[in-house]
C-alpha cells in the first residue's frame, strides 16, 4: 500500500501539528473536528505557522499555497473513507478514545491504517472496539510537542501489528522528517514513562513551596541543560492533559510516582490549562510566556 491521503481526528494542539507536517510532506490530509468553530481555530493554528514561515522567508509563497491546498477540514466522519491512514488526535480520555475508534470502525476503508497518538492509554485497550480484521493495521504513532520541531515519533506496537503496518508507519514518519523508536504498548511507552514522574514531581515542589516556579525552572534549565525547565514545559503540554495522563499512569502502575498533585487538579479547575488558555504556571500571551502566576 502507498499512503497518499492521511486523515487526522482532533486539530488541537498536536493534531494541527500533525496535520502540518503531512501537507507539508506532500500528502493529501483531511483535518477532523468536532464542529465549525474548532475547525477554524484548528485550521487558523496551521495557516499561523505558514504565514510565519513565509514571512521570515523559509517558505514560498508558492510552497505554502501547495500546503494549503493539499489540507482539507471537515467536521464529517465519512470524509476520513478514502484515507489510508487515520490518526486520532482526541483528548487524552479513554471513553472519547473509544468512540472515535468505534467511528472509524464504521467508515475506515477496509486495509486503511489507524493509529492513536494517545500519550499514555495502552493502544490494545483503544483496539477493543475494531473488528479483528483491522488489528493488524493498528498502532500508536506518538508525536511530541511541538510536532513541527520534535524530531521523534514512538511507534508503538500491539501482539496483533503487523511487521507491514510497523514499515509503512516507519515510510511515513521519515517522510515527515522524523525519527522512529519502537516501544512497548505499556503506559507512557519510552518517553513519557519517564518524563511525566519528572515533571508531576516538579509540580509537587510547587505546591510545596520549595522554591519560586521561575527558580524551579531556571535551576533545571541551568543546572541540567534542559531546554526548558518542569514547569514551563507542564504549561506547554497543557496542565489537563497531564492530568489526564497520570491519571491513565497512576490507574496502571500504582505508583505514588504517578499520582498527580492536587495543585495540577486545582489548576485545571479553575482554567489555568498553560498556554493553550492563557494561564497555568505563568501567564501566556500566545505563544509567548510573561511571568510566573501566584500559586
Ligand atoms: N499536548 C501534548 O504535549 C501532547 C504530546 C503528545 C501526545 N499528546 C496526545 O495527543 C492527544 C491530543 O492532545 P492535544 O494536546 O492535541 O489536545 P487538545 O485538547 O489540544 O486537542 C484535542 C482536539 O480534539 C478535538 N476533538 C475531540 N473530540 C473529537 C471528535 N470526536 N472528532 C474530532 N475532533 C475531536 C477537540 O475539539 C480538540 O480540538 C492526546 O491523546 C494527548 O495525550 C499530547
Amino acid at each position: 500500500m502507498d499512503i497518499q491521503r492521511i486523515g487526522i481526528v482532533g486539530c488541537g494542539l498536536m493534531g494541527a501539528g500533525i496535520a502540518q507536517v503531512s501537507a507539508e510532506a506532500g500528502y493529501a490530509v483531511v483535518s477532523k473536528e468536532v464542529d465549525e468553530a474548532f475547525l477554524a481555530k484548528g485550521l487558523a493554528r496551521i495557516t499561523a505557522q505558514w504565514d510565519k514561515a513565509m514571512a521570515k522567508g523559509k517558505r514560498s509563497a508558492e510552497e505554502v499555497a501547495a500546503f494549503r491546498a493539499r489540507l482539507q477540514g471537515s467536521t464529517s466522519w465519512s470524509d476520513l473513507a478514502s484515507c489510508d491512514l487515520i490518526i486520532e488526535a482526541v483528548p487524552e480520555r479513554l471513553e472519547l478514545k473509544l468512540a472515535t475508534f468505534a467511528e472509524l470502525e464504521k467508515v475506515a476503508r477496509p486495509g486503511a491504517l489507524l493509529c492513536s497518538n494517545t500519550s499514555s492509554l495502552p493502544i490494545t485497550q483503544l483496539g477493543a472496539v475494531l473488528s479483528p480484521g483491522r488489528h493488524a493495521g493498528l498502532a500508536g504513532l506518538h508525536f511530541f510537542n511541538p510536532v513541527p520541531a520534535m524530531p521523534l515519533v514512538e511507534i508503538i506496537r500491539t501482539l496483533a501489528t503487523s511487521p507491514t503496518t510497523v514499515q509503512h508507519l516507519r515510510d511515513f514518519i521519515a517522510k515527515v522528517n522524523k525519527t522512529p523508536v519502537l516501544a512497548p504498548d505499556a503506559p507512557g511507552f519510552i518517553v513519557n514513562r519517564l518524563l511525566v514522574p519528572y515533571l508531576l514531581d516538579a509540580a509537587r515542589c510547587a505546591e510545596q513551596r520549595l522554591a519560586s516556579t521561575e527558580d524551579l525552572d531556571h535551576g533545571m534549565k541551568l543546572g541540567c541543560g534542559h531546554p526548558m525547565g518542569p514547569l514551563h514545559l507542564c504549561d506547554f503540554i497543557g496542565l489537563d492533559t497531564m492530568a489526564n495522563v497520570a491519571d491513565v499512569m497512576f490507574a496502571a502502575y500504582g505508583e505514588p510516582r504517578f499520582s498527580c498533585p492536587s495543585l495540577v487538579r486545582q489548576m485545571v479547575a479553575a482554567g489555568r490549562l498553560g498556554r493553550k488558555s492563557g494561564m497555568g504556571f505563568y501567564r501566556w500571551e500566545g505563544e509567548q510566556r510573561l511571568e510566573a502566576m501566584p500559586l
